[in-house]
């Protein structure tokens, strides 16, 4: 548990599902105050509303869709307007689609840089700029995935959008250290959520997603929620511009195991 982050206002994008929801969650425990941007109705924002104010945090959910400047700008207004503040932001919402690159399509590529990079952009400068107002020393979280280093055949657009959120990170990190705001980026590799959902439902295409994980088993959404609470708390106060790869060890050459090469 981090004290710190109790009270705090963190904003979570994509909190519906997946890693978003468990960040969500996580955040809760710390009693922080979450402000959930979710994409679906279909979502299961409520219940995880009621999670976090049964554990002693507090939580509203708003819809919106992180590609649209004027949902981001509602989305921070509405975390200022129920808490007072933006402490935190993440911006975790994302998508992928496999296709060969040579048939894809350019509605394709665009919709995925416009939601993992183009989103993230939105989210981060809008926080920093209300963080530079208030002169809060706040933190940035940012999702990307391991395919910001491993590319990725028939994920092309995904694993450039990746790469340029590792650099975006990289740069704002630079850009607001001397005003105390960190900028941060987690890299997944393969955790159990939607998704991953079809994939992992077939056993053939499950085990060989494991094969490529030296640690031997797909990653719990808790271990990367537990990764942005530290990024969020002051535990971490010293680091910025930093890529945290949670993923098994899939980073680190699987190929080159037990003295292979
Ligand atoms: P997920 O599919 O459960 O979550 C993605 C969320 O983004 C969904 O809630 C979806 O509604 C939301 N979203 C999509 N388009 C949106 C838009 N235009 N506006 C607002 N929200 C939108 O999958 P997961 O795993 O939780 O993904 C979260 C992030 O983690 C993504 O950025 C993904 O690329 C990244 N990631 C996930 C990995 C995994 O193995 N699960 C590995 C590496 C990265």
């Amino acid at each position: 548990m981090y004290e710190d982050l109790k009270g705090k206002v963190v904003v979570i994008t994509g909190a519906g599902t997946g890693l978003g929801k468990a960040m969500a969650e996580r955040f809760g425990k710390e009693k922080a105050k979450v402000v959930l941007n979710y994409h679906s109705e279909k979502n299961d924002y409520k219940e995880t509303i009621q999670t976090i104010e049964a554990a002693g945090g507090k939580a509203a959910a708003l819809k919106g869709d992180v590609t649209k400047e004027e949902d981001i700008k509602k989305l921070l207004d509405f975390a200022v307007e129920k808490f007072g503040s933006i402490d935190i932001m993440i911006n975790n919402a994302g998508m992928e689609n496999e296709v060969p690159s040579e048939k894809l399509t350019l509605e394709d590529w665009n919709k995925v840089i416009d939601v993992n990079l183009t989103g993230v952009f939105l989210g981060s400068r809008d926080a920093i700029d209300y963080m530079l107002e208030h002169d809060i020393k706040g933190s940035i979280i940012n999702m990307s995935s391991v395919h910001d280093r491993i590319p990725w055949p028939h994920f092309a657009h995904y694993a450039a959008s990746k790469g340029g959120v590792k650099m975006l990170t990289e740069t704002l990190a630079l850009e607001y250290a001397p005003k105390g705001i960190r900028v941060n980026n987690i890299s997944p590799g393969a955790i159990d959520t939607p998704i991953n959902a079809e994939k992992f439902n077939d056993p053939k295409a499950k085990q060989e997603v494991i094969d490529l994980i030296p640690m031997g088993y797909i990653g719990r959404p808790e271990e990367i929620a537990a990764c942005a609470v530290w990024l969020a708390s002051t535990e971490s106060s010293y680091v910025t511009g930093m890529t945290l790869y949670a993923d098994g060890g899939m980073t680190k050459y699987p190929g080159f195991q037990a003295g292979k090469g």
